[in-house]
């Protein structure tokens, strides 16, 4: 299994991937749509044998620091629970170090997301769409969650 940016060559084969993982199309069109508003900020896939098994993707918020929403991430269903979802999750937040950004948010299961810093409890007294009990947040430059903010997911997550 290897991990690599997205070509334009992969695009199907994300969208039936999301699909399958979610086991309903909304995903894989949010995905579609992100894409064609220019808001694919990160979108990695893990291939196994010229097969893709999983793909992540990152997009910007509207925030006060540079920051991305991780989301949505899949793993195909015969290939879950080996680790490819949290390789995924880590090359995508080291990337995204790499290329300065501060900070980054999802609305996922703490269970899951919590292996990689994310934190329900820093995100707390940030106002989202989708706060609550499944809003987390990371920070990937220290200092970049220090003061509360509002924080809006990319555009395409309103059509969802
Ligand atoms: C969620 C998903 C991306 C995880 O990828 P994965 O490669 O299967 O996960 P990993 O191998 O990295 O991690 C496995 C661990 O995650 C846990 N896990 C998997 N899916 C989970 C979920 N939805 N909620 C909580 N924990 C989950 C497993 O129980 C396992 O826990 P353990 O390490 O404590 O044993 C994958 O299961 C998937 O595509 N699911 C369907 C789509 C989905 O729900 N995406 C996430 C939406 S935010």
């Amino acid at each position: 299994m290897h991990i690599r940016p997205e070509t334009s060559a992969d695009i199907d084969a994300i969208h039936s991937l999301t699909e399958a993982a979610f086991g309903q199309p909304e995903e894989a069109r949010l995905i579609d749509m992100l894409r064609a508003d220019g808001d694919a900020a990160i979108s990695l896939i893990a291939e196994d044998k010229d097969q893709i098994i999983g793909h992540v993707l990152f997009s910007p918020m509207a925030a006060p620091v540079r920051t991305l929403g991780l989301g949505p991430l899949s793993v195909s269903p015969d290939h879950q629970k080996q680790g490819i979802g949290a390789a995924l999750v880590r090359h995508g937040l080291a990337q995204a170090q790499r290329e300065g950004w501060q900070a980054s948010f999802v609305l996922g299961n703490p269970a899951y997301y919590s292996r990689f810093g994310y934190s329900v409890d820093l995100a707390k007294d940030f106002t989202n769409q989708f706060a609550g009990p499944y809003f987390m947040a990371l920070e990937l430059a220290a200092g970049a969650l220090k003061t509360p903010f509002a924080v809006s997911y990319a555009p395409a997550f309103a059509k969802l």
